[in-house]
């Protein structure tokens, strides 16, 4: 199993019980990640009763696989936005991010937090002349949103000689470290948090959610999931992708402070992080979409030999991947959902969710108190409508249709069992059926029903998570079928293997 270096730079364990029997509160949040972490926060500061409900672990999502680097600077960047929504919807992006990154620093602040938050710079760097254009038009529009940028000609190994942008004024934390110790401050009789109890039943008639053995009744519900629970129409204008991040140890030399983007095409993220005198090294990368990873790829050793290329590599200490959203249009969805006055949600933050979550927090408690909100419109979750995305919506949807009819109609290879390796699974027909089975490290067999049950499209064998995959939607379930993220809520149905003989 992989692991994050913030998994393993933090506290074990879950701190916080189980949800069992029924409660009333003013607002419940599914999901204790940043999202949620900071509206549970902001709700009760405003005097709201709150309910936050954690499938796993707090921020064992998307938060605890994240880069820690916090940049106003979305990775769409700023003139693709500029070009799409136009000038002033791309200074509100700006602003907001920044206002969401005076929060997180001053609620490091008020509640004391050691979670190794610190101003750093962001820098841009174009690898190759076909990316000077692009950069200059960057830096127009970073100019245009007021932000701290400069040109930077003396760019520290392994960048020296290439030319980018310097945007002062950004921050890293350890957000693993955040959410916890956030968490245990600001639990109380009137922000009640639960861990392991994920939620199987969404009712927003009602306003009402369940886990396996409990439920909840609000007069709000924020879905703060990474990506909407259950069905709703902006699935279809969001691109499931995983990245990968490794971390590790220098045998020589060193990683210059600060946020490093690279622009080529397959971008790169390079940081650094400090613990107890060891400084590691972080490199993140090769993203492709949920559950049609490449079989031929290792994602990791390509991520190694590009770490290779750029520092003296020792060892490679941890080892993880983490899930995001692209919308089409380039902007996340927050707010209510479309059916519901009172059902939020927050999703489409591509790879800047330390940000546009607590954005999201922010827009969502004031939208929950009755205050106006400047950013709301710009980012609201209701401005989907069909077409308007132009060719990426058509070109991602097809990419589903596609999934639903090609994994049941092309005639799969028969192949034995005794194909799958150890510790391996596939998608296989057996007994005239389509199975997924999973052959574990001590050659037990177990099998699900491949059909996600989301939308119905055929999961994928994810060898390096040693998960199944769905390419439509990313919704990703255990080897035994158990949901790990995405928008299914109920497991992949068990089925029963008859094997004959070994
Ligand atoms: Fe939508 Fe699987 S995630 S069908």
């Amino acid at each position: 199993m992989t692991k994050s270096i913030w998994e393993a730079t933090s506290p074990d364990g879950t701190a916080f019980p189980s949800l069992t029997g029924s409660i009333e509160t003013d607002v419940v949040i599914i999901g204790g990640g940043i999202t949620g972490i900071m509206a549970a926060m902001l709700l009760t500061e405003g005097g709201k009763r709150v309910v936050m409900l954690e499938a796993k672990r707090l921020g064992s999502g998307s938060t605890g696989r994240s880069t820690g680097n916090l940049h106003i600077v979305p990775d769409e960047t700023l003139h693709p936005i500029r070009k799409k929504w136009g000038k002033e919807a791309m200074a509100l992006v700006a602003e907001s991010r920044g206002e969401a990154l005076k929060l997180l620093e001053s609620t490091v602040a008020e509640y004391n937090l050691d979670c190794r938050f610190c101003r750093r710079p962001h820098h841009l760097i174009a690898t190759d002349d076909s990316q000077l254009q692009p950069l200059e038009e960057e830096h127009a529009a970073m100019d245009e949103a007021g932000l701290m940028v400069s040109r930077v000609t003396d760019l520290p190994a392994p960048f020296s000689g290439r030319k980018g942008l310097i945007i002062e004024g950004q921050a890293q934390f350890h957000p693993l470290l955040f959410v916890q110790q956030l968490a245990g401050r600001i639990s109380s009789d009137r922000c009640r948090i639960f861990e392991n109890s994920p939620v199987r039943e969404i009712d927003e008639l009602h306003v009402r959610v369940k886990t396996d053995s409990g439920e909840v009744r609000a007069a709000a519900v924020i879905m703060a999931t990474h990506t909407p629970k259950g069905f709703n129409l902006v699935q279809t204008e969001l691109r499931p992708n995983r990245e990968y991040g490794i971390a590790g140890r220098l045998r020589s030399g060193t990683v210059p402070d600060g946020i490093f983007w690279t622009m080529q095409e397959m971008s790169h993220s390079i940081r650094s992080f400090e613990r107890e005198g060891t400084r590691y090294f972080m490199v993140i990368g090769e993203e492709h979409k949920t559950g049609q990873h490449d079989p031929k790829s290792d994602y990791f050793r390509r991520l190694e030999e590009y770490g290779r290329d750029c520092f003296d590599i020792g060892a490679i200490d941890f080892r993880w991947s983490a899930q995001n959203y692209r919308p089409a249009d380039l902007l996340p969805y927050i707010g209510r959902t479309a059916a519901s006055g009172k059902v939020h949600m927050a999703t489409g933050f591509s790879t800047s969710g330390l940000l546009y979550g607590p954005l999201a927090a922010m827009i969502i408690s004031d939208v929950i108190h009755g205050r106006e909100n400047r950013w709301e419109q710009v980012y609201r979750s209701t401005r989907f409508a069909p077409g308007k995305g132009g060719q990426k919506i058509f070109k991602e949807n097809v990419d589903v249709v596609k999934h639903f009819f090609k994994d049941y109609l092309t005639p799969s290879e028969k192949k034995q069992l005794g194909d799958i390796p150890p510790g391996s699974g596939k998608v296989a027909d057996f007994e005239g059926k389509r199975v997924a089975v999973y052959r574990d490290e001590q050659n037990g067999w177990s099998a699900v029903s491949p059909v996600c049950t989301h939308l119905g499209c055929v999961v994928h064998w994810n060898p390096l998570e040693k998960s199944w995959d769905c390419p439509c939607h990313g919704s990703r379930f255990a080897p035994d079928g158990s949901v790990i993220e995405g928008p299914a809520l109920e497991p992949l149905a068990r089925r029963e293997l008859h094997l004959r003989g070994s």
